[in-house]
């Protein structure tokens, strides 16, 4: 396994629409771990291949660190909401690539995830909760969609301008959680 660097805020790649994976051959378990390592290592909850600027419908997500259970990292490739609940919850929100932002979105309260796991077996879990949360948070990223696009214009707009003017300063900074 290797550390991989994280894209950050305002770079373009982010934006990106990720195309599926086709074969699960060594190259994307690889990058399956690189991504896990790299989540962890930040660390964060949530991770997906565009945040390491590859445009690949993966992502990695381990809910456990956060009450100290032993590690449940979850592979999926290509996965995709097929049902959302009418009703909405609201959880604050922060992403590995918009370091130390916090902001609270709201998004359908439970969702229906399909995928394929690292066997190419396909897998569905219905998920409520931060899990669902974080799982329409990841699933954004292979679409381009970032959760400040779920947040008012005003403020979207603000924290972009912040990394846009610290991007053109080239400050080194830490990752925050997300
Ligand atoms: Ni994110």
């Amino acid at each position: 396994m290797a550390l991989r660097s994280i894209i950050n805020l305002p770079y373009s790649r982010l934006r990106l629409v990720s195309k599926p994976v086709t074969i699960l051959d060594h190259q994307v378990l690889k990058l399956f771990d690189d991504m896990l390592e790299t989540m962890y290592d930040a660390p964060g909850i949530g991770l997906a291949a565009i945040q390491l600027g590859i445009d690949a419908r993966m992502v990695t997500l381990d809910l456990s660190k956060r009450d100290d259970s032993p590690p449940q990292p979850l592979f999926l490739a290509n996965p995709e909401i097929v049902w959302s609940s009418e009703e909405r919850s609201s959880f604050e929100e922060g992403c590995l690539s918009i370091p130390d932002f916090y902001e609270e979105v709201e998004r359908p309260a439970k969702v229906l995830v399909r995928w394929q796991d690292r066997q190419g077996a396909v897998q569905e879990m219905e998920a409520e909760g931060l899990l669902a949360t974080a799982l329409q948070h990841e699933i954004d990223h292979l679409n381009g969609v970032l959760f400040i696009d779920h947040i008012s214009r005003l403020k979207r707009e603000r924290v972009i301008r912040k990394f846009t003017k610290m991007a053109k300063r080239d400050v080194p900074r830490d990752s925050g959680r997300g």
